[in-house]
């Protein structure tokens, strides 16, 4: 303060000393509940007991005084400076309380609060029945077996017995890329070829799912792209009837024990004679109703026994070898499954359709 350096100079009797203290204590006191950080709390503990703070200033008069009033003055400063110690050790505790508390309001948990939805992905309908009828043929002894989406017009058509100009070729439209010898396969049967080319002359048993690709309208019952699982049992001594028992077994296990097959006289070029399978319609029990049409009875797949020159085709000795072929749908399989009406959901990518299976 102003008096005190002035006053440095000067003189002080034992009662303008005692005066001097006093005010130190009412200044270094007055307001000190009001400072809230520590950095004030520092400045104040600097101005009044740092080094060159007014309490030291002050207590350089101590050497003008009588030696009897030195000491008694002097205890009286050691009062004060212990008290204004003890009063700024308190007021540091308040403050840093007062900061954590602070801290702990501002970052507080709510522990009770919803937490974010986690949204989990779910297998799709296609794929979860292609899981499904995979499990079935391999509880039944049949390998799987990827072959390519992008095929030449010798596997799709060719060696499947259609050759150019075959009218079969008319009934699917088909996507070609840029070398017109070179598209996308219009079903899995050229599956068929590269598997028999593979393993002849061993006997086969193999599912060959995947996607196949066809440029027509897309229609609530036709899509451009649809998945099918394809199958081909090749062996020694193998019969129409074989063909007829393995697809009820499999019929039976997908859609319930005691469903009911028939088998219509049906005609694909790679296999003869060809059938296609129905099983009793089982919104209705073989009524009629409207998801069977009327007939009683809902297709679920083609199938055959393998033609003789897509045998040769393969590798294997129609004279010693024969074999059974099946195609399906797996969206068709779920449509029915689920009684879908719309096959273009499957590949539209609305989350609403998706999400509930
Ligand atoms: N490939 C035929 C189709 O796409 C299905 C089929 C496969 C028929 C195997 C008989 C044997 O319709």
């Amino acid at each position: 303060m102003a008096k005190t350096q002035t006053a440095k100079a000067a003189t002080l009797s034992k009662a303008e000393l005692e005066e001097e203290l006093a005010d130190i204590e009412r200044r270094a006191l007055d307001g000190l509940e009001g400072v809230r950080v520590p950095d004030g709390l520092a400045a104040r503990m600097q101005t009044f007991l740092g080094r060159n703070g007014e309490m030291n200033r002050a207590l350089e008069h101590l050497v003008d005084l009588p030696k009897a009033e030195r000491a008694e003055v002097g205890r009286r400063a050691n009062e004060l400076k212990a008290h204004l110690e003890t009063a700024f050790a308190a007021r540091r505790e308040a403050i840093e309380a007062a900061l954590l508390e602070g801290h702990l309001r501002e970052e507080a948990l709510d522990v009770t609060l919803p937490g974010r939805p986690v949204v989990r992905g779910r297998v799709h309908p296609a794929h979860w029945m292609i899981h499904q009828i995979t499990k079935i043929w391999a509880e039944m002894g049949f390998q799987v077996y990827l072959s390519r989406e992008v095929e030449t017009d010798e596997f799709n058509f060719t060696l499947l017995n259609m050759p150019p100009h075959h009218p079969a070729r008319g009934e699917v439209d088909t996507f070609y890329t840029t070398d017109p010898q070179v598209l996308l396969r219009t079903h899995t049967s050229p599956g068929q070829i590269h598997v028999m080319r593979e393993r002849a002359p061993a006997p086969i048993r193999v599912v060959l799912p995947g996607m196949c690709y066809r440029y027509e309208q897309v229609t609530a019952r036709s899509e451009i792209q649809f998945n099918q699982m394809e199958g081909l049992a090749v062996g020694q001594h193998i019969t129409f009837a074989d063909l007829k028992g393995t697809l009820t077994a499999f019929a039976r296990r997908l859609f319930g024990a005691p469903v009911a097959t028939r088998f219509r006289a049906a005609h694909f070029p790679f296999t003869e004679p060809s059938a296609e399978m129905d099983i009793e319609c089982f919104v209705c029990g073989g009524v009629g109703c409207p998801v069977c049409k009327g007939t009683g009875w809902l297709e679920v797949l083609g199938c055959g026994m393998v033609h003789p020159t897509v045998l040769v085709n393969g590798g294997y000795d129609p004279a010693r070898f024969s074999g059974f072929a099946f195609g399906m749908g797996p969206e068709r399989l779920t449509m029915l499954k689920h009684r879908i009406e719309d096959i273009r959901t499957f590949w539209g990518n609305d989350l609403r359709f998706l999400e509930q299976f």
